[in-house]
């Protein structure tokens, strides 16, 4: 089976990629390098000793994407190719609308055209807004995000609801994300943010490198156990293999259906400062901060129903989280 997986070269595409090939999936790779990197595609042939297509091309630009289902015989696609930074989405909203929209449009235009009828996309659990109870299931409300990022992913998820209805032949399967994190074991693939980061990992790896002085824990009032916020924090590779799981249920069903990827476990911000500094022996210093404008105290997955659906369930710990973004991050500073 041959999938193409935009955004291949990025955090998540990367490691997608990876687990992809592994189950032994065709894949080809469609990357226009905006936020990946130039060396990703041969870390990804190094990892797997898999040789794959890559194409160096914008998603949005038509005439590109049909060139490559003339290529090859595409059986599906996983989309995960978007813009991502939530503070520039709140500044530069056209520019999140025109891109995340654009390029999904775009493919699923293109695979109209051709016939393909499996699609997996990479959504947020930011769909939900500040939920009213956790563990959140799919069933939940959706729609009142707090930014353009989130409602670029929540646009998309509704394009697709209506194109299920259009066409009954069709499969989309939305992935929730929770909170990724971490990196490939082997310390090839992680993530590379631009300038500062607005996360919590990339901005922990920072502080513990040395390159910024401390962690500004944003809250410390929150009513969650110790004041902070509390997240369900979900390894990479894990939820990359949650992909290939999706992959398997797109192209043997049709419909619209929506999963969330999560571990269900939650751990507070400073539950992460401590693990972070037992596992790597690296002083991580840190002060409490306001609250940060649209964070909810608790967001936590209710993973069951991937588990009985899609036979994935996330097993990496929160140790396993830290320990391998470390490593990444370590092998960038030699
Ligand atoms: C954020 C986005 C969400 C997006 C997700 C992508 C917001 C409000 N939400 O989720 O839309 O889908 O990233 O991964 O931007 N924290 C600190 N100090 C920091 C950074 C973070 O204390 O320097 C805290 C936050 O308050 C939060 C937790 O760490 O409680 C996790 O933050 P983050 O990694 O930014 O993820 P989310 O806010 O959950």
């Amino acid at each position: 089976m041959t999938v193409l997986l935009t955004g291949g070269a990025g955090y998540i595409g990367s490691h997608v990629a990876v687990e992809m090939i592994n189950a032994g999936f065709n894949v080809v790779i469609a990357d226009n390098l905006s936020a990946g990197h130039k060396d990703v595609p041969e870390r990804i042939k190094t990892l797997t000793g898999v040789s794959f297509p890559f194409f160096e091309i914008d998603i949005c630009d038509k005439e590109a994407v049909r060139g490559i289902f003339d290529s090859f015989s595409v059986d599906a696609v996983v989309h995960a190719a978007g813009y991502k930074a939530v503070a520039e989405s709140v500044s530069l909203p056209l520019k999140y609308y025109r891109n995340n929209t654009d390029g999904a449009l775009t493919l699923l235009e293109v695979m109209a055209e051709r016939g393909v009828k499996a699609f997996v996309f990479s959504s947020s659990a930011t769909v939900y807004g500040i939920p009213d109870t956790v563990p959140i299931k799919e069933t939940a409300h959706t729609g009142d995000c707090l930014n353009a990022y989130g409602r670029t992913k929540y646009i998309i998820e509704k394009i697709l609801e209506d194109l299920c209805r259009s066409d009954p032949l069709f499969s989309a399967v939305p992935l929730r994300y929770f909170n990724p994190v971490g990196a490939h074991r082997s310390g090839l693939l992680g993530d590379d943010p631009i300038g500062v980061p607005n996360n919590l990992m990339p901005y922990i790896l920072r502080v513990a490198a040395g390159r910024l002085p401390e962690l500004n824990i944003f809250g410390n009032d929150y009513p969650t156990k110790d004041g902070t916020c509390i997240r369900d924090y979900i390894h990479v590779v894990d939820l990359a293999k949650g992909h290939t799981a999706a992959v398997d249920y797109a192209v043997k069903h049709s419909g619209y259906e929506v999963f969330n990827l999560g571990t269900g476990i939650g751990y507070s911000v400073l539950d992460m400062v401590r693990v972070f500094e037992k596992v790597t022996g690296r002083p991580l210093p840190y002060k409490f901060a306001p609250r940060r404008e649209g964070d909810s105290a608790e967001y936590l997955a209710d993973p069951s129903k991937a588990e009985k659906n899609l036979g994935w369930r996330a097993v990496l710990t929160i140790e396993d989280m830290c320990f391998d973004a470390q490593r990444y991050e370590g092998g960038k500073e030699q």
